[in-house]
């Protein structure tokens, strides 16, 4: 699929040497089905999907670079090298099928330690444990406060210990190209971990690691070089950033800006942009809801700090898709909930967008041949307005 009018969303990307088929992207989605961490057949059946339906790159959901940074005991993990393995089986399926395989890696920091959405959520409690042996544990931040008074009291992380935690993001980013993934994202947004360093919201440290930005951005950057350090040269590094607190007092764009540009000096390749978290819920509505809403965050930062971006968010439409592409305001669009609704939403882009260059070319061997030999029939049908029997 590849001529002069071939849709920007269908025209392949390359980042580093690492070259996308087309310019959309499953966005990374916790699905909390791991055992100890270990991805198994739902991850590769979950994902191999997206693989099918025709998307660039699929991302696994968060994986906790240590135990105690997962979200929920469901979290996919890479804290140890046994994680490796269930990881490179789906690494291999997600490749044999034409997707660039993907893995988020983080860390919920005050975060961690809640239950799975449908146990209810919220923090970890004594009828969880009795129930199912879920034990809380404790949590890690830039600072004791709590959440809220809902929350588990977070150990902060002393200057000694905050080496630790550049460690084991270096580790799992080790396991992750041990996997054989393509692309790493190192995830800074939704209130996790490494956005509680870099909001002033949250960060109230007097060491090397809070007050001013440069301060704030330290711990985020050096796990950014971490992460670079420990990935092949030729394959490309993005980072996901909350672009705006949406509260007063909080992060803003302009920081998202001069975050973006330490980022680039240190080879990030793309910067994956979100919003919100800070507070409540992992994207809690402190951004004001419309489809596309965080467009314009990619687009700042795009044009900002000279950096390829992904759009992300309420982004349901192929056209909207491809116009966001068109106008320059970002270079990949990553689909969340939309690809829950329809896993072969990226195939039926294709066709929506340009119906008379598409064949079934793009689709997986074992369906294209039996789809093809039906066009020409399902197209006659329709011209002659043929009534279903
Ligand atoms: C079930 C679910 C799980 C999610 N898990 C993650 C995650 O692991 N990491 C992350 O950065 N964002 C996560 N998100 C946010 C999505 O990646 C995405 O940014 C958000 O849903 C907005 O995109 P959408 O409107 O296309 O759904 C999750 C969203 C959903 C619905």
């Amino acid at each position: 699929m590849s001529t002069a009018q071939t849709p920007l969303l269908f025209t392949p990307l390359k980042l580093r040497e690492l070259t996308l088929k087309n310019r959309l992207c499953l966005s990374p989605m916790c699905t909390y089905g791991a055992q100890d961490g270990m991805a198994g057949d739902w991850h590769l059946v979950h994902l191999g999907q997206y693989a099918l339906g025709g998307w660039g790159i699929v991302f696994v959901e968060a994986t906790a670079v240590e135990e105690r940074g997962r979200i929920t005991y469901g979290d996919v993990g890479l804290w140890k090298d046994a994680q490796i393995a269930p990881l490179k089986r789906v690494t291999q399926f997600l490749r044999q099928h034409g997707a660039a395989p993907a893995i988020q890696l983080a860390h919920a920091g005050r975060k961690s330690s809640t239950a799975r959405p449908w146990h209810g959520m919220g923090i970890l409690k004594d009828a969880d444990a009795k129930a199912r042996g879920e034990n809380p544990w404790k949590t890690v931040s830039s600072t004791p406060d709590l959440m809220d008074d809902t929350w588990h009291e977070p150990h902060a992380l002393s200057t000694d210990e905050l080496k630790g935690i550049v460690e084991s993001w270096r580790a799992a980013a080790r396991r992750a190209r041990e996997a054989d993934f393509d692309i790493v994202e190192v995830h800074c947004a939704h209130g996790y971990l490494m956005h509680q360093f870099l909001s002033p919201l949250i960060n109230k440290r007097n060491d090397a690691y809070g007050g001013d930005i440069a301060g704030r951005m330290r711990l985020p950057l050096e796990v950014a070089e971490a992460v670079r350090g420990e990935w092949p040269k030729d394959k490309p590094v993005f980072v996901r950033i909350s672009s705006i607190d949406g509260m007063d007092g909080g992060w803003t764009i302009e920081d998202s800006v001069t975050f973006s540009k330490e980022l680039k000096a240190r080879g990030i390749d793309v910067i994956d942009c979100s919003s919100g978290g800070v507070v409540g819920s992992a994207t809690a509505r402190a951004v004001p809801r419309f489809f596309g809403f965080q467009v314009p965050f990619a687009e700042t930062v795009r044009k900002g700090a000279g950096m390829k971006t992904m759009a992300v968010g309420l982004i349901v439409d192929p056209e909207h898709a491809e116009n966001i592409l068109q106008t320059g305001q970002a270079d990949i669009i990553a689909v969340a909930r939309e690809a829950l609704v329809d896993p072969y939403w990226a195939h039926h882009a294709a066709r929506a967008l340009s119906p008379e260059l598409m064949t079934y070319a793009d689709w997986n061997k074992e369906y294209q041949f039996w789809l093809d030999k039906r066009e020409p029939v399902m197209r006659k049908l329709r011209a002659e307005g043929n009534a279903r029997a």
